[in-house]
């Protein structure tokens, strides 16, 4: 009986199917693929994608989550990021709002933890480091101990476990759209290594819902702010000011011609926003008619289309290299960013490098000033003259720094097959 009829209810699935869609071409209902992608790329839009009027929190969260569904599956995250629940995003939040309340006075505590975490760093090379790679470690460390905690001196943290959740959190962010064997058995060799670093289970069940969100946008800002600035002495000596006295009043300080340090990370951020997009999942409102049971079984028939939800992006990279930025909107100038030089519409635009609406960045006005501190660090240390910064062809972003090394003074600077692996 049931192999009689489990054909025939396919047969009649399949003629209802195909009627639905017959149905919706006829009344025009499909007047987008439902592969479309939906790209925002004006303040408008923008804003309206990421904080509509007629929607409260608990839709936000969903469509986020549905949004980052990838970062789940493929890097084992359970943060708000990838949870509709709204207990998770207040309880994290407030976690992580507890942990960057860095008083001003703290600041110098951190600058004192980065240069520890560079020395560690360059401990146990004789020839230097890749520069992003050191970037990386440098970070971890200072996001481990200076914003989680972790109650261990920052230059005892295992060198190995640093190098292995880097490259893995990496090397798993750009497989996470395909996840398979080889990302899960990379997974678990992540967390091992990062519950090395990280012991206190009670405070971080899962530590990588905290390191990524920080450590994955800081890092990039700061190498990329020292790229811009690395071979112009001027700015190098505004980052050395900000090391010896790290204060806002010093980070925000403008020169006579407008530029700041401030500027220089404001500027980094226009140019490349580590949230390059951030993607939503919507309702589509146009199958709403449509019994779900139906659109499951037809998604099962086209995988990799959404006929439920629709998925957008807010293009922030583009909005912030738009033409509202001049013709010369492609070249770094931090002078744009000066007291009253920012024209209309260009502050609307600079201040999406965090989100927008009841979503955005909790640490936006946290991390500009971590991010030039430890550029200062990294100026300050290079200062000393054993170590140089060799610059390379074109300025990387998550990947694709060849070129680009820490290379020391005395050894003329070839760098060992160990450092080159990742
Ligand atoms: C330059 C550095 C950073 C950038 C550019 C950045 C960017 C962003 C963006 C674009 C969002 C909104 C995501 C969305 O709407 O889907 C966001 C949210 C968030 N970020 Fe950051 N972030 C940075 C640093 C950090 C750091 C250091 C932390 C933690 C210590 C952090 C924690 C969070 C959290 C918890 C949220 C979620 C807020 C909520 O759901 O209410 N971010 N960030």
């Amino acid at each position: 009986m049931i192999l009689i009829s489990s054909p025939l209810v396919l047969w009649i699935a399949l003629i209802i199917i195909v009627s639905i869609l017959l149905a919706s071409r006829y009344f025009n209902v499909l007047s987008s693929s439902p592969s479309t992608i939906h790209v925002h790329r004006s303040v408008g839009s923008i804003r309206a994608f990421l904080h509509p009027s007629n929607k409260g929190i608990r839709e936000l969260l969903t469509e986020r989550a549905r949004a980052n569904d990838h970062l789940r599956k493929g890097m084992g995250l359970d943060n708000t990021f990838v949870s509709p629940d709204l207990a998770v995003h207040k309880k994290f939040t407030m976690q992580v709002r507890e942990l960057i309340k860095t008083p001003q006075a703290r600041w110098t505590d951190f600058r004192e933890l980065t240069t520890q975490a560079i020395h560690a760093e360059l401990a146990n090379s004789e020839s230097g480091a890749l520069f992003d790679r050191f970037v990386q470690c440098v970070t971890l460390r200072v996001v481990l101990v200076g914003i989680m905690g972790v109650n261990i001196a920052v230059d005892s943290l295992d060198s190995e476990s640093i190098v292995v959740v880097v490259d893995g959190i990496t090397q798993l962010w750009s497989l996470s759209k395909n996840p398979g064997p080889s990302s899960r058995k990379l997974l678990v060799q992540l967390k091992y290594h990062l519950r090395r670093l990280v012991p206190d289970e009670d405070t971080f069940p899962n530590p990588l819902n905290f390191v990524v969100p920080a450590w994955e946008t800081l890092w990039r800002v700061i190498a990329t702010a020292i790229a811009y600035t690395h071979d112009n002495p001027r700015l190098r000596g505004l980052f050395l000011d900000l090391y010896v006295n790290p204060k806002e009043e010093v980070f925000r300080a403008e020169q006579r011609d407008g530029v700041s340090v401030k500027g220089v990370v404001d500027e980094t951020m226009r140019l490349h926003p580590p949230s390059r997009h951030i993607s939503r999942m919507q309702p589509r409102l146009r199958w709403s008619w449509v019994p779900g049971v139906l659109l499951n079984a037809m998604e099962h028939l086209w995988p990799g289309t959404q006929f439920q939800f629709q998925r957008g992006y807010a293009d922030v990279e583009e909005v912030q290299r738009s033409g509202v930025w001049g013709d010369d909107a492609h070249v770094f100038d931090p002078t744009r960013h000066s007291t009253g030089r920012l024209r209309e519409g260009q502050a609307e635009t600079m201040s999406f490098s965090f989100g927008f609406g009841p979503l955005r960045c909790v640490a936006a006005s946290w991390a500009p000033m971590a991010v030039a501190v430890i550029g200062a660090s990294i100026f300050d240390f290079l200062e000393g003259g054993e170590y140089t910064l060799v610059p390379g062809p074109k300025i990387g972003a998550r990947e694709g720094w060849k070129g680009w090394r820490i290379e020391s003074s005395s050894c003329g600077g070839s760098i060992s097959s160990a450092e080159k692996q990742s």
